[in-house]
């Protein structure tokens, strides 16, 4: 798995792919392949699902898929196939809806490891100031683990290790699961989480292992070779591996006229050009 020699700090990690140009779906795909994500300049109108229709089809990345918490009763609100993410003082949603931050996580808080493959954010309108997202290359961060402390990174692969929970109010629901996986070819797939909707438990695997492991994970997302900021503009639009990285935000600053507003989409297939699964 070519995502785990990845270093955020070459600077090809901030080159937008030119959709029009040719080739553009085989250069996302090459990019996500080594990195995990893509940035992509639409060129377009700027129209959220036209853009993000046009993604999935060049990708082959078939329908949306509504997470398993928004399919729940209490939460059918969330359960559109595009999301709107901007600020909204009537709205509940503690992550779309909000100015602030947002910790470490993987999207589909209810739904197990590995099922959704691939988020897609298109940018609206970026914010006054702030808002970056950030990306953090977890699996990488996990494969050095593993070579310094087994015990630590085995205490990540313990099937009951993170419980998250919702925090929408008056939503009552959790997942418990790994916060690792290897997969039968060997490479590695993520829900990496460390916000206000975990819950660790610190006996899973050998003694003291899940601290030690927290801490050091908690250390690698700090260092630029696993960690990007990345500040979209209008029309641009960022592929990620959801699978495969840990996402963040930086809280931000909206003006009148400069509200920031990103639409997400939400896949369970990984992207490739020709339809066909594509090497690792
Ligand atoms: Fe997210």
């Amino acid at each position: 798995m070519r995502q785990l020699l990845a270093d955020f700090r070459d600077a090809q990690c901030a080159q937008r792919v030119d959709f029009a140009a040719e080739e553009a779906p085989d250069r996302i795909v090459r990019a996500l392949r080594e990195r995990g994500f893509a940035l992509v300049a639409m060129g377009g109108s700027g129209e959220a699902d036209v853009a993000l229709k046009t993604l999935a089809t060049a990708l082959h990345l078939g329908d949306p898929y509504v997470p398993a918490l928004y399919q729940n009763a209490s939460a059918r609100e969330y359960s559109a196939s595009y999301s709107d993410i901007r600020s909204d003082a009537e709205d509940r949603h503690p992550g779309f809806s909000t100015t602030a931050g947002q910790g470490w996580h993987v999207d589909g808080l209810l739904d197990a490891i590995g099922v959704i493959k691939t988020t897609v954010l298109f940018c609206v309108r970026a914010a006054h100031r702030g808002g970056e997202t950030l990306l953090f290359n977890s699996p990488a961060a996990f494969a050095a683990l593993r070579r310094t402390d087994p015990a630590a990174a085995k205490a990540l692969l313990s099937p009951v290790a993170l419980r998250r929970r919702a925090t929408i109010p008056g939503v009552d629901a959790s997942a418990t699961g790994p916060v690792f996986r290897t997969e039968p070819n060997g490479d590695l797939i993520t829900r990496y989480t460390d916000n206000e909707t975990c819950e660790w438990a610190f006996s899973a695997g050998p003694p003291g292992g899940l601290h030690r492991a927290l801490e050091f994970l908690r250390a690698a997302s700090e260092e630029p070779r696993y960690r990007l900021s990345v500040r979209l503009a209008a029309d641009e639009a960022l592929v990620f591996r959801n699978d495969r990285l840990s996402h963040g935000r930086q809280p931000y600053e909206d003006t009148p006229d400069t509200r920031r507003h990103l639409v997400r989409a939400l896949y369970t297939k990984a992207p490739t050009a020709t339809g066909l699964p594509g090497p690792r």
